[in-house]
């Protein structure tokens, strides 16, 4: 059976106001980011809630150092391979860098990742200085997410992938961040690498879901890279990961190992907060 359906309640597909109604029921939102057909197929069948397209397919998928030299073009494509691939989970994919730099090609590009590759949602990276842009596009019929904390495509600026929002002044203007993206019309929220203090305080705060990666359990829901999840990422896996392999025999039992952790709240714990 699928995470969060019961025998008389058959799965549905996730809109956004069921993610509300999650949050509003304190159940867990499961997020796993997928960028083709079959693993896209495999992370929905496990019983994600949400698939990010991210724009971490160009470290993942493309062997990039970074995020930033993925187009729209690359996004569109990726975002076709895995909307073939989902049948109930929310599909939510990255803005690329530069890709919202002006109100006018926001809105284009939004326009394309949904009608060219039929995403539901996008996520865009940004303070509260992308307000005008997330109010645009959430009157224009956009879903957002707003990704807040560590932003990726902020590398050279922040000069390495540090964990953000430490002191109490950082934390404040953050929260504050927060509120004004949510009351620009953001439909989630997604927190990246912060103090887990500070991910139980957003979740708290705001009314729409907030989504943690490397935010502590206090968060609304979980999201992690399905390649870190799966063991297969060269190199280090991240601290805020685990590698939900171990003790499974397939990568389907591991996907829902995942989904099964972060349902009843077992993933993540201290050892993957900061
Ligand atoms: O691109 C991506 O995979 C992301 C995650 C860090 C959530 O934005």
């Amino acid at each position: 059976m699928y995470a969060g359906t019961t025998d008389a309640q058959p799965r549905r597909p996730v809109t956004v106001s069921r993610l509300h109604k999650m949050k509003q029921d304190g159940e867990k939102i499961a997020s796993l980011t997928a960028y083709d057909y079959s693993l896209a197929a495999a992370v929905d069948e496990a019983g994600a809630d949400v698939i990010l397209v991210g724009d971490s397919l160009g470290m993942v998928m493309q062997g990039r150092e970074t995020t930033l030299p993925v187009t729209m073009d690359e996004m569109i494509y990726h975002t076709r391979c895995a909307a073939a691939g989902r049948r109930y989970s929310l599909l939510m994919v990255d803005m690329p860098f530069m890709s919202y730099a002006t109100i006018e090609t926001a809105l284009h590009n939004a326009a394309r990742l949904m009608q060219e590759g039929g995403a539901h949602m996008v996520k865009l990276e940004g303070t509260a200085d992308q307000a005008e842009t997330v109010s645009r596009l959430s009157r224009a019929g956009v879903p957002v997410c707003a990704h807040i904390g560590l932003q990726p495509q902020l590398v050279h600026k922040l000069g390495g992938y540090k964990v953000q929002g430490k002191s109490d002044a950082a934390a404040d203007v953050m929260l504050n961040d927060a509120k004004v993206l949510e009351a620009a019309g953001a439909d989630v929220m997604l927190v990246e690498c912060v103090p887990a203090t500070l991910g139980e305080r957003l979740a708290q705060e705001l009314s729409i879901p907030v989504i943690g990666i490397g935010a502590g359990p206090g968060c609304d829901g979980q999201i992690l890279v399905v390649q870190d999840i799966l063991g297969i990422t060269p190199g280090k896996r991240p601290k805020f990961s685990r590698d939900f392999m171990q003790g499974q025999t397939s990568i389907q039992a591991a996907l829902r190992a995942y989904v099964e952790a972060v349902k009843s709240a077992a993933f993540p714990t201290e050892e993957h907060a900061f």
